[in-house]
């Protein structure tokens, strides 16, 4: 049950939701099984040929899954599929939604051009993994340059990808600029909207076609659950010539041609019944239950987050051990009227980093002597995180790679909590007196 003019605060409470028809639980039961039983063998054979939509198994769909997949299409605005599916497929981490979406669209011998700007995960993902897999990938190292996404599109190109909010870099990108360039080119984008979250900014409001999250981070919020999203925004036009994938026959599948049989969503069938049944990475009804827990206050820890996140900031660029913020909420950031205007006032998000002076010894020393910081590598927690990349999450690039991707020896990466911001600051300047050695 979604209605459409419901606001965000609402969706993120009903949406996708109806009593358990069973019991009548209000709160969306976990149902942990792994089959459903088949009435007959038509039902059976029904729903494997999708004549009929229901749940076979639990690798590809799950009843508790599906609200989180219904809800997470509400709050980013995706249409229903033909078949009435969602147009949103939950997954078992942001990195399996990566993966699928590119595998969705791309294979060996095609190109994809990505913004530099990168988590390091998804960089390793795109620099290594795939590419073992025969994709290649062109990275633009100044994403504002709309010339050189052009320029680096070829005949054999199948997505542009970018991150909304860069992370750890805190560049914010021009959507509707790249989305317009990805169109002529005759490619979707797909943006990873994790770091700025669906309330901070709707991307398919702004010209991208398909969505990822790492929903391990502010969506399931409290640091409980790994899990991933892929979203379709059912805007992109998979039958004009550049993928075979959505208008040839899937031998795999019952002879489905995909974009005829369902136009607009056919990208998240085809994910779900070709891709998460073959790689099966799907996410556990137990981490969908936590994941449906973190939703339903999303917008009240964004709002917070991003306020904590904006007095961090300040303190920051105040500070004189501290060389360089990078955070769009500074008007110094060259992503600060972006921003602005993007994200309509509501915060510039919560996951600010700066350049310690003192390089990478002084940015150890700054974490060690975190109290009340927990230090590990995640983000979007209600607690306060920190991080030094260099030395950690971004640890296997080689100094020359981590300056492309502005990731400096110096660097440390917070992610602001939702604690009593003088306890937040009083932390950090307990780091700041330990990082003077
Ligand atoms: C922006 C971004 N995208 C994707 C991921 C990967 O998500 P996961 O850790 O859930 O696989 C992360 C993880 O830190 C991230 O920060």
């Amino acid at each position: 049950m979604t209605n459409e003019t419901w606001g965000f605060e609402t969706k993120q409470i009903h949406a996708g939701q109806a009593p358990d028809p069973a019991t009548g639980a209000v709160a969306v039961p976990i149902y942990q099984t792994t089959s459903y039983q088949f009435r007959d063998t038509e039902h059976a054979s029904n729903l494997f040929a999708l004549a009929e939509i229901g749940n076979i198994y639990t690798r590809i769909m799950n009843p508790t899954q599906g609200v989180v997949e219904a809800r997470l299409a509400a709050l980013e605005g995706a249409p229903d599929t033909a078949v009435g599916l969602p147009g949103a497929l939950a997954l078992a981490s942001g990195q399996a939604a990566e993966t699928f979406a590119i595998l969705n669209l791309a294979g060996p011998g095609d190109h994809v051009v990505s913004a530099a700007s990168l988590y390091g995960g998804t960089y390793n993902l795109f620099h290594h993994t795939l590419r073992k897999l025969g994709i290649e990938f062109s990275f633009v190292e100044d994403a504002d340059d709309l010339e050189a996404w052009r320029a680096a599109a070829q005949p054999n190109t199948k997505a542009f990808y970018a991150e909304t909010i860069g992370n750890p870099k805190n560049d914010v990108l021009d959507i509707r600029g790249v989305s317009d360039v990805a169109h002529e080119v005759g490619v979707p984008l797909i943006v990873d909207n994790t770091v700025a979250t669906p309330w901070l900014v709707r991307p398919f409001e702004h010209g991208a076609d398909i969505i990822v999250h790492s929903t391990t981070k502010f969506i399931t919020g409290h640091g409980t659950a790994i899990g991933g999203v892929l979203i379709d925004g059912g805007s992109f036009d998979f039958s004009n010539g550049r993928f075979p994938g959505f208008t040839e026959p899937d031998e795999s599948y019952h002879g489905l041609t995909y974009w005829p049989a369902l136009g607009p969503g056919s990208y998240i069938i085809k994910a779900r019944v070709q891709l998460l049944r073959d790689l099966g990475s799907a996410v556990a009804p137990f981490n969908s239950f936590l994941t449906l827990q973190g939703l339903e206050t999303l917008s009240l820890r964004v709002e917070r987050h991003n306020e904590n996140a904006a007095k961090v900031v300040e303190y920051l660029a105040g500070h004189p051990q501290v060389e360089r913020v990078n955070h769009s909420s500074l008007a110094s950031s060259p992503w600060h009227a972006r921003a602005t205007e993007l994200f309509g006032g509501k915060g510039y998000s919560s996951v600010p980093s700066f350049i310690i002076s003192g390089g990478i010894e002084a940015g150890k020393r700054f974490i060690e002597a975190l109290e009340l910081h927990y230090h590990v590598a995640n983000i979007g927690d209600v607690r306060s995180l920190a991080i030094h990349p260099a030395s950690t999450t971004h640890s296997q690039l080689s100094e020359a790679e981590l300056t492309r991707i502005g990731v400096e020896p110096g660097l440390v990466r917070l992610s602001v909590g939702l604690e009593t911001i003088d306890d937040i600051l009083a932390d950090l300047e307990l780091g700041f007196a330990a990082a003077k050695g």
